[in-house]
């Protein structure tokens, strides 16, 4: 357990460390913000001038030169392992953006190499504390649905040619990135599995890459089989016209039908069930918020639970950890898999998928 400020640095000066980190750290005070690092050099200088904090360009000199408690990785996808596991080998404790890696392989040996470290790896996975999201979570516990039956995600969003180019292009890579299944529906992959609470069993997609010159997939459908029988539905894009219109979950069970939308699950469009919960029922109609941006406010709540188990060993359950970022991982590989075989899969998958 961490006594006083967990020494932290963030790996990766780029938008979500802007949009979502330093402010975050800057402002609880269970965190010392001492480092940023970032093989951009000016972009490194830039944010750690901002910030009041050192500047290293490779994270080996970040690991050898500070004593740290706590690094967050936010640089592109397929780096999240590699750099996870830098970090765990001395024994600082790691949290990965989103997604936790972008094979089940490379996410086990993060996974495997934190458990023998005996260190925590954590996933950010903001959008399970959307107000929206935590009520209609708190419904599938509290029985509210009966039985579950389908859940449908929706996103669609628009990405123009910039997002991709920009920042070397790495958003347009599949090895790095994946497209609109990994890079922007990953979180509600998550939401829709976290929420169904059982585990995959089978999938089948079909996607596309159209309108952009990237190597990745901009639209696509999927399906995925429960273990408990509920069917999941995907239908995503970043080819929206003209900009972002939905990012919505919809749960219907025997005694119950929610749907959380908005741009990204941040509104309650539909709350009925059949047995009235006074409580809940009032603080769905007021649980709506407009965040700045599509990343929402959930990096907020996700550093303070992780300060909660760093500080006190406690509410270790209540932050997703290595093996709930690997959920996700799992069922998109499975998807990937579906895609390139034209077959369903069937899960679990083998470790080196
Ligand atoms: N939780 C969310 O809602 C959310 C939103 C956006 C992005 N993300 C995730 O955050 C991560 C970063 O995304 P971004 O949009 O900020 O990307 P970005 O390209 O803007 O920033 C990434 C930064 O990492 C740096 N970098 C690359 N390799 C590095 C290395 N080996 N060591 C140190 N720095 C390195 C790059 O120079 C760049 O400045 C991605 O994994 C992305 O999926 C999460």
């Amino acid at each position: 357990m961490i006594k006083g400020k967990i020494r932290t640095a963030v790996i990766g000066c780029g938008r979500v460390s802007r949009t979502a980190h330093y402010s975050t750290l800057q402002e609880n005070d269970d965190f010392d913000f001492v480092a940023v690092c970032d093989t951009d050099k000016s972009r490194a200088d830039e944010w750690a001038a901002h910030n009041g904090v050192k500047a290293y360009y490779s994270v080996k000199d970040l690991l050898d030169n500070e004593e740290l408690d706590f690094v967050t990785v936010n640089a592109p996808n397929a780096l999240h392992p590699e750099i996870g596991m830098m970090a765990a080998t001395r024994g600082v404790h790691v949290m990965c953006e989103k997604p936790l890696g972008m094979t089940l392989k490379a996410a086990d040996d993060l996974i495997d190499l934190c458990a023998e470290k005996d260190v925590h790896l954590f996933t950010v996975m903001q959008n399970r504390f959307n107000a929206t999201n935590l009520l209609l979570k708190r419904a599938v516990d509290k029985g509210r649905f009966g039985k579950l039956l389908t859940c449908n995600v929706t996103v669609r969003w628009h990405r123009g040619l910039a997002y991709y180019s920009e920042d070397n292009g790495w958003r347009g890579m599949k090895d790095m990135a994946g497209g609109v299944f990994t890079n922007q529906s990953v979180h509600y992959i998550d939401t829709m599995q976290w929420l169904v609470g059982a585990a995959p069993k089978l999938a089948f997609s079909c996607m596309e890459t159209s309108l952009r010159p990237v190597d990745v997939e901009t639209h696509g459908s999927g399906i995925i089989k429960f273990e408990n029988g509920v069917i999941g539905t995907l239908d995503l894009t970043v080819l929206t016209y003209p900009d972002d219109l939905e990012g919505s979950i919809t749960l219907m069970g025997e005694n119950g039908t929610v749907k959380v939308g908005g741009k990204s699950m941040n509104k309650i469009l539909e709350w009925d069930f059949a047995e009235p919960d006074a409580e809940d029922d009032k603080m769905a109609m007021s649980s709506d918020y407009e965040p700045p941006t599509v990343y929402g406010f959930g990096h907020i709540e996700m550093y303070r639970r992780v300060a909660t188990v760093l500080k006190t060993g406690e509410g270790v359950d209540d932050v997703p950890d290595g093996k709930e970022g690997r959920k996700a991982v799992e069922i998109l590989c499975g998807l990937y898999q579906s895609d390139e075989t034209e077959l369903p899969v069937h899960f679990p998958l083998k470790a080196e998928s």
